[in-house]
This record gives C-alpha cells, structure tokens and sequence, in this order.
C-alpha cells in the first residue's frame, strides 16, 4: 500500500543546519529551457520532487533523452534527437509549469501544441499575458476548448509590456525572445531569483541578456545556443519553510547556502516578529534563533521583492502562534487561503474574508487530521503539526510531493517526529480515519 498521509507529532525546539534542494521553480522553467539548445546539458542541485519527474516525463515525449542521478542531484539532458512540438495533455494538466515549453518550441520549431495547463488550485490561473506576448510576436495561435496550437513563421522582436510582472509569461517570453533576430525589451518583467537564474543559464547558453531599470529585460536574438553545465540555485521556499520550522517550534537553524537577497522582505518580518536573525558575510548562509514571545506581524503579499506568495501559508501559521493580531493579506493569487479551514481546525482564531486573513494568536494549536489544499498550503499544515500537541495527519500528501524534496526527512534530522504513513500503518496506531476523527477533532 502506498504512503497516503503524513502524520507528526508535536517537535519542539528543531535545532541544526540543513543544506538546502536547489530551488523547484528554477529548475522547471531551466529543464524547459533547453528545448532551445541542441546537444548535452547537465543540471546539478536538481530536487527529485514530483513536478521534475513531470517535467523529465514531458521532455523525453518531446524526444529528448535524460538521465536523472536522483541521489546525485545531477541530470543529464540530451536535445539533439528533440523533435516533437506536441505536449502530452495528460502531464499538462498535472502541472502548470508546462507552460513554459510552449516558449522554447515556438523558438526552435515554430510551432507548439499544447492543452491548457493544471497545478494547484490557488486562482483562475489563466494564460492570457503569455499568449497576449506570443501574438505580439508574430505567433497565430488556435485555440479549441482546452486544446491549443501556436504557429509562427518568421518570429519578430519589439516592445513587449506586462500589464502585470507574471513570473511564467516573463520566463516563456523571455526564453522564445533569446532566438528572435532583433531586440525584444520585455518591460514591467519579473524579476525573482528563479527569473534570474534562467537569465543565468541562457547566458552560458550563449544568449544576449540585459537587465535596465525599471524591471526591464533586453533581449539580443541570437541564431543558435549550446548545451551547457548549470548549478541550480538554493531553494529560498524550502529555506523559508526551515526557518519557520525552527520559529514555531522554538529552535535555531541554520542554512549555510541560503541567500539572504532572495528573501529579504520575509527575513525582516521575521525579525520583527522577534526572532534573531544572522546572516553570513556577502548575504550567503542564514540562521533563525526563535523568541520564546513571538509577536505578530502583518504583511501583504507582492511580485519580488515583495513578501513571496509562496511563503505565506507557512508564515500564517507562525502567526497563529504569535502574540497579537496579524493581518495578512494575498494580493497575487485569488484562493490562495484555502490552508485557513485546515488550520483552524488545529484550533488557530483566523478570520478569512477575501484575500484577507485576520489572525488571533493563540497559545497551542492541536493535531487534527488535515488536508493539504496546494504546495505551499502542505507545508503551512506540516509546520502547525510540528508545534500543535498531540498528531497531526495530513491527507492529499501529493501536493507536499510535488513540491518538496525530502524536506520531512530534513526535519527528522533536525529532530522532528514526522513520517509517511499508509492506511494499515495509521489503524495500528489507532490513527484510522474513523479513530482519529473521533479522538482529535475539535
Ligand atoms: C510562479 C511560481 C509560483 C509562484 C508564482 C508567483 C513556478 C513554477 N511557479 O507561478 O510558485 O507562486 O510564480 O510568484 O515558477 N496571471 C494572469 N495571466 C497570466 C499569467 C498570470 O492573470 O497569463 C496571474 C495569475 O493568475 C496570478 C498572477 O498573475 O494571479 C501571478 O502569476 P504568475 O507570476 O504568472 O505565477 P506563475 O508563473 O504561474
């Protein structure tokens, strides 16, 4: 039977240093990019969550050919033989970052079929900034129902503004301007770190990339790029996650590779809430020392460098343990509050209204049996269970999967109590479903 839920028991006082995954949202769109060159790459720090194993699926039905050392971290991918444009529309609709070969194709072969793409379920999620971008480009794109086929003949440069610094219309865009002739200013462009180390990547490929104030890319065309080596960024979302691991638990961990420049905004609402923070010299490595009296502290969620969306779950439930009220409020996803309900089923005071979240700190939280709504919802639960008394199961584990490499792992040896468990391993511990409804719910 396989792993279905992800129980924990409360762990106070997590202490150590974790290395860190590199980072899930760089390396997708960085897999995706090298449908643009032809020849062997090889990727180094590549997590083995489940959306990369999507992401090996969908290039090798394209015809690329890969090899994936998973307890290396190192994948080999070779091009060469890369010669389909349509995308699988069963691995579209598992993950949202498939989008991003639609780019790439356009730019190698003029054309990409794909269906519309899936992931959590955070928003309406449309598409319309990538494909508002592609048309600028001279790209005829047909689309019927789910279904869509992008053709382009002769693709053009030119002046391409955002209404809004979409992190995948910015990286499809940017990836298809790289083997466009001319200069493609892409303006009002995203600019988070995983943006950046795409930039990186493509550099080494032999692209002509410039960054110009404001939030500008400039794009050289170029006529052909070459396989590269690349080293994938830290995962400041996992980092974020061990910080908040240690903050509610009341520990101290470290991270020696963690980029203090990648999360800026949260590292100083994590201050604020109390806790010492220290970061190594040039901003590389940082350490979380909890406060015994974390207080509460508001923030709105915003494009790089604001306070990321994708930490906000995990921080809500550091506030819910936070002395005070807290205001939180989503300002870049539309139902990105789902973690809410499960959270107070653990007993958190939060009321939701919107986008907006106001959180009353209580003393304790309480296990429960949870489901994981997304990603970064997952980790919200995980964390609430590693401080709540008594265990925690959590269901919809998949989402956890998709995201996170081993981070439960990492915080067993940080010393938490928390492991995947199947059915038959929940009843024998009196932790079925029917036992555990009745004995925890509150
Ligand atoms: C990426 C990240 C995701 C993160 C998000 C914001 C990956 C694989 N995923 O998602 O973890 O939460 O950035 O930092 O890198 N929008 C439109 N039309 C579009 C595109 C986006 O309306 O064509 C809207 C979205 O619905 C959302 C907002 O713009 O409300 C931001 O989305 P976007 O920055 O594009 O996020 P993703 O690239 O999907």
């Amino acid at each position: 039977m396989s792993t279905t839920h992800l129980v924990i028991e409360q762990s106070l006082n997590l202490n150590g240093r974790v290395m860190l995954n590199g980072a899930k949202n760089a390396v997708l769109v960085i897999m995706a990019s090298l449908i643009l060159t032809r020849g062997k790459s090889t990727l180094t720090n590549v997590p083995c969550s489940d959306d990369v194993i999507q992401m090996i699926a969908l290039l090798r039905s394209l015809g690329a050919e890969l090899f994936f050392l998973k307890d290396e971290h190192i994948l080999q991918v070779d091009t060469t033989h890369l010669a389909h444009c349509k995308v699988n529309p069963e691995i579209m609709k598992k993950m949202r970052a498939s989008i991003l070969v639609m780019g790439p194709l356009l730019a190698r072969f003029g054309r990409a079929e794909i269906a519309a793409p899936g992931g959590c379920v955070i928003g309406a999620r449309p598409i319309d900034y990538h494909l508002k971008s592609f048309k600028k480009m001279g790209v005829v794109i047909d689309e019927q129902g789910d279904y869509l086929t992008a053709v382009v003949q002769r693709i053009k440069s030119g002046r391409l503004v955002f209404e809004y610094p979409s992190v995948g219309a910015t990286e499809n865009i940017l990836m298809a301007a790289t083997l466009t002739p001319g200069v493609t200013h892409l303006v009002n462009a995203a600019l988070e770190p995983e943006v950046l180390d795409l930039i990186a990547i493509l550099t080494k490929m032999g692209a002509r990339i410039s960054i110009h104030a404001p939030a500008t890319i400039v794009v050289e065309g170029v006529s052909t790029l070459r396989a590269v080596e690349h080293d994938i960024i830290p995962d400041r979302l996992e980092a974020g996650a061990l910080l908040l691991a240690a903050a509610v638990t009341g520990g101290t961990i470290e991270l020696p590779q963690a980029h203090a420049y990648s999360m800026d905004v949260f590292l100083c609402k994590l201050e604020e809430m109390g806790h010492t923070i220290q970061i190594g010299e040039d901003g590389y490595g940082v350490t979380l020392k909890a406060t015994p009296e974390p207080c509460a502290v508001s923030f709105k969620t915003a494009p790089y460098p604001g306070f990321p969306t994708d930490l906000q779950a995990p921080m809500m439930t550091a506030q819910c343990l936070a002395q005070g009220t807290s205001i939180i409020e989503e300002a870049v996803f539309e139902n990105r509050l789902l973690h809410v309900r499960e959270l107070q089923k653990m007993g958190a005071q939060i009321k939701a209204d919107g986008v907006k979240a106001t959180i009353t700190g209580v003393e304790h939280l309480y296990g429960a049996g949870v489901i994981a709504t997304d990603i970064r919802a997952s980790c919200a639960l995980a964390l609430a269970g590693l401080a709540a008394k008594g265990t925690t199961v959590m269901t919809a584990i998949h989402h956890w999967m998709r995201g996170y490499d081993g981070l439960e792992k990492k915080l067993s040896t940080l010393g938490a109590h928390i492991s995947f468990m199947n059915e038959l391993e929940l009843h024998a511990l009196g932790l079925g479903r029917t036992e555990f409804s009745k004995e925890q719910s509150l």
